[in-house]
């Protein structure tokens, strides 16, 4: 499951949008936990991701700012323990929840 997990956002990451980058993300933040404090649509213990695609909307730093507040922590209360290839695949499915 976890190798297929992975090889879903490896090809994700490869496409620049489209619906299965979509799925690859979020079946990626689900594994990765983050709806444990995310949800797309509502405030949890995190932003909603809709609102963190609304917030970053038109910021070209967006996915070099985010990557890194999660790869060190900075800006995000927990380091998330994933690839970046697995890293740029869930930016890209936050920013693309709008
Ligand atoms: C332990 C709870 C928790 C987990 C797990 C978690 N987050 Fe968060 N996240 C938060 C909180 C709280 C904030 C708001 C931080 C702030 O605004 O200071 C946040 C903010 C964010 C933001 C917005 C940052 C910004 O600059 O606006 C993104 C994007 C994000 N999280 C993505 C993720 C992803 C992707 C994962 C899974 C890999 C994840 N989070 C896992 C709690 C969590």
């Amino acid at each position: 499951m976890k190798s297929m997990l992975l090889v879903l956002a490896a090809a994700g990451s490869m496409l620049v949008a489209g619906a299965a980058n979509a799925q690859a993300g979020a079946d990626l933040a689900k594994a990765k936990n983050c709806m444990g404090c995310h949800d797309v649509a509502a405030k949890k213990v995190g932003p909603a991701f809709k609102d963190v695609a609304a917030k970053y909307k038109g910021n070209k730093e967006a996915e070099a700012k985010l990557t890194t507040a999660l790869k060190e922590g900075k800006g995000h209360p927990t380091k998330v323990a994933a690839t970046d290839a697995e890293l740029k695949t869930l930016v890209q499915y936050v920013l693309s929840t709008k």
